[in-house]
């Protein structure tokens, strides 16, 4: 048994607040009776909840492109920090979104979220090998030696050996760099090593997601075709 309220809100009727608002307007049914009530307790085996005549399973998969602004850390909480989660809005917190992966506080740019713990996983596997690619403005120029330096997979100063990656030298003190791996300050470490440290780091793509037009600070779920994308991923 369970509320009515958590129930709704986790088949994605809205937060909290909404579901509140919801349920005083006489839209949601139990086994079709109108119910006003949140902290009624149902029992979704048995018992049908339909918002506006629908039927709702209490889970709905949920997968959210967000733009990361620079001075937010990728945490579900934080004492000191604020966090990525604040840029969410209630409706998406309340399906228990976590974010896929992390980007340092300063680094800006396509951050995933999901309720799906099995799509997380393979997300963030390393053996999916997901690639991602990030634009960087840093001191120094890209030469055929870093790039090629990259291809070989790089050996950082603590000794971490990186494997294969992509430089693409993009114009003066701008590169295009893509790692199939996620390790900590992985892109800054590696271009810190070839002597061009990063002043500006933005995740452009993963996998075959593309940040777009998405303005920064923004969220959207992600379309059916954009889902279908991941899958390959999933296998
Ligand atoms: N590499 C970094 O150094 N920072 C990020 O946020 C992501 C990749």
């Amino acid at each position: 048994m369970e509320r009515l309220d958590k129930f709704l809100c986790d088949s994605g009727a809205g937060s909290r607040n909404q579901v509140k608002v919801i349920l005083k307007q006489g839209r949601v049914t139990v086994d079709g009776v109108p119910e006003g009530s949140g902290s009624r307790k149902i029992d979704p085996k048995t018992q049908q909840v339909c918002l506006d005549g629908q039927p709702l399973s209490g889970w709905r998969r949920v997968v959210l492109m967000l733009n990361k602004p620079a001075g937010f850390v990728t945490a579900t909480e934080d004492k000191r920090e604020k966090t990525v989660m604040e840029l969410l809005p209630a409706q998406y917190r309340a399906l228990d979104v976590k974010p896929v992966g992390r980007l340092d506080k300063a680094t800006e740019g396509l951050l995933l979220f999901t309720n799906d713990g099995g799509l997380l996983h393979d997300l963030i596997s390393p053996k999916k090998e997901v690639p991602k690619r990030y634009y960087a403005r840093h001191e120094g120029t890209a030469t055929a030696e870093d790039i090629s330096a990259f291809a070989d997979g790089l050996t950082l100063g603590d000794g971490t050996v990186c494997r294969s990656a992509v430089l693409e030298c993009i114009g003066q003190g701008e590169s295009m760099i893509t790692v199939c791996e996620g390790k900590y300050h992985q892109v800054r470490r590696m271009m810190a090593s070839r002597n061009m440290p990063v002043s500006y780091l933005q995740r452009q793509q993963e996998g075959a997601l593309t940040l777009g037009e998405l303005p920064r600070g923004q969220v959207r779920e992600l379309t059916e075709e954009e889902l279908a994308a991941l899958e390959c991923w999933q296998k």
